[in-house]
């Protein structure tokens, strides 16, 4: 679907669904700049309330919306919207409201909704019967409007990426064949990608990456994507980490629970993610360096699969005694993590589906957040999670939680015992670091079951709209 801006109402037909926000304000200033009869005989509606009328013998359909909005509201009326026309067979949808004609804000949220709640997974399905709707057309005033507009496509796109690439199975999505899909990516939008196949990564003696890929038949691999702007403004690289398991049924240390292991081709979230993010600000050409390390593979009880009791001696050199296999995700982003440090970033982030714990503590609302950087980054981070509604919750990491990861034999154990298992995973992550990190935990968010609006069901490419929005802002 089209979604594009009109700078006055074009001429309607029966296949078009002009839906129009009715509020005091476009009562008022619609007046001018809205053809005659439009809104002239209309009085305000109370909040959610919807009238069908017609304009010109043409459908219209008319939205209450009240007094208070804000930018998520706008994200849920666009969804609402599309679904409407969708479901009267319209193949034109048409948005008027106050908001959309004069805040930037706001167009980039209608756009980027109505993209995102367009979105279909499709790749299997034999007989795919087309959406009525081919196009969405906004009217604004705003003098930047068609860069807005852009823009929230350049990012719904990418964050859709990221959703095809979680609802992509196993068997068509290895860690190879994720790899093949970064560089692809990478040529259509612009950042460099090196992956590091099983030799090299064996030679780097990754061994939280080589344990987990142990019991699998296929190798894994350490991916490397990079944007660097001829004159960036930020002087040491911003790196980003996203777990890259493609699937995970826990190892040896089997998934117990019925149905526990069925979305579990999703806990790649975090790379897809990470490599949404790069091609979305590879394509709007971002001036900050940034570069994204992706540890792909997949978690099994194969034959030579690692066991509980191994201990693993990990890129950094430290020891790890692995007491669950199911705690996989923390092995292999360590390696990531130590990695990093040679980059003398300014800033790590990393993303990563890394317990359920974080999903007990937040349901799907929300992505648990850990870190060692300044306030300042924190709330920048945080405040892009408003703005986006990828919202974030800060956890601890006192120093205490690190005395649940002591081992009898090794530098630290890969588990942390039933409680705060979200931050002793993060604890552990933190021995890996050296530099200012965050780290969100995307269980909860990377896979919803139900759909929810713009959201959608499935693959849901969250802590791309978070990334993008904090990268845009980000102050060096
Ligand atoms: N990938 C899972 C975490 C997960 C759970 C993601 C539910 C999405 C939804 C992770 O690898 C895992 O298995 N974590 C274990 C750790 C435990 C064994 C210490 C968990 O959270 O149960
Ligand atoms: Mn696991
Ligand atoms: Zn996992």
């Amino acid at each position: 679907m089209d979604v594009s801006l009109v700078r006055q109402l074009p001429e309607l037909h029966k296949n078009t669904l002009l839906v129009v926000f009715l509020s005091a304000e476009l009562l008022q200033t619609g007046k001018d700049l809205l053809p005659a009869g439009l809104i002239e005989n209309e009085s305000d509606l109370p909040e959610d309330e919807k009238r069908l009328a017609s304009f010109q013998g043409n459908p219209l359909l008319l939205v209450g919306i009240g007094a208070e909005t804000s930018l998520e509201k706008w994200r849920l009326l666009a969804h609402t919207a599309l679904r409407d026309a969708n479901s009267m067979g319209a193949e034109r949808l048409l948005l008027v409201s106050a908001e959309m004609l004069q805040q930037p804000d706001t167009l980039f949220a209608v756009a980027e909704s109505l993209h995102l709640s367009d979105y279909r997974f499709d790749v299997y399905k034999s007989d795919v019967k087309p959406a009525s709707l081919t196009s969405a057309l906004l009217l604004s005033a705003h003098s930047e409007a068609d860069n807005i507009i852009e823009k929230a496509r350049i990012v719904a796109e990418a964050c859709c990426e990221a959703r095809n690439l979680v609802n992509e199975p196993l068997s068509t999505l290895t860690a190879e064949a994720f790899s093949e899909r970064m560089l692809q990516l990478g040529g259509n939008s612009g950042y460099k990608t090196e992956t590091f196949h099983l030799a090299k990564i064996e030679s780097l003696k990754m061994g939280g990456l080589l344990a987990v890929n142990r019991g699998s038949e296929d190798p894994p691999t350490f991916n490397i994507l990079e944007h660097q702007p001829a004159n960036p403004r930020n002087a040491k690289p911003i790196v980003l980490v996203g777990k890259g398991v493609v699937y995970d049924t826990g190892g040896l240390s089997l998934k117990p629970t019925a149905n526990s292991m069925d979305f579990m081709k999703s806990d790649m979230g975090g790379a897809a993610a990470v490599v949404g993010t790069m091609s979305a600000i590879a394509r709007l050409d971002l001036d900050l360096h940034v570069i994204g390390l992706i540890p792909a593979t997949d978690n099994r009880p194969g034959r030579n699969a690692y066991v509980p009791g191994d201990v693993i001696t990990m890129y950094d050199g430290s020891t790890v005694e692995v007491l669950n296999t199911d705690a996989e995700g923390r092995m292999i982003l360590a390696d990531a993590l130590a990695y990093a440090k040679q980059y003398d970033p300014e800033l790590v982030i990393d993303l990563a589906t890394l317990t359920g714990s974080a999903v007990v503590a937040l349901g799907h609302q929300g992505i648990a957040m850990m870190s060692n950087a300044s306030e300042k980054q924190k709330t920048a981070l945080k405040d892009a999670g408003q703005r986006t509604h990828e919202r974030l919750v800060e956890f601890p990491l006192w120093d205490e939680y690190a005395d649940n990861l002591r081992s009898d034999i090794a530098d630290r154990k890969n588990i942390g015992g039933r409680y705060a298992d979200a931050i002793n995973a993060a604890k552990f992550l933190q021995h890996f670091t050296d530099y200012p990190w965050m780290h969100l935990d995307i269980a909860g968010v990377a896979w919803l079951p139900a759909p929810a609006s713009y959201r959608g069901k499935n693959g849901t490419g969250a802590g791309v709209r978070l990334l993008v929005d904090f990268l845009d802002n980000y102050q060096a």
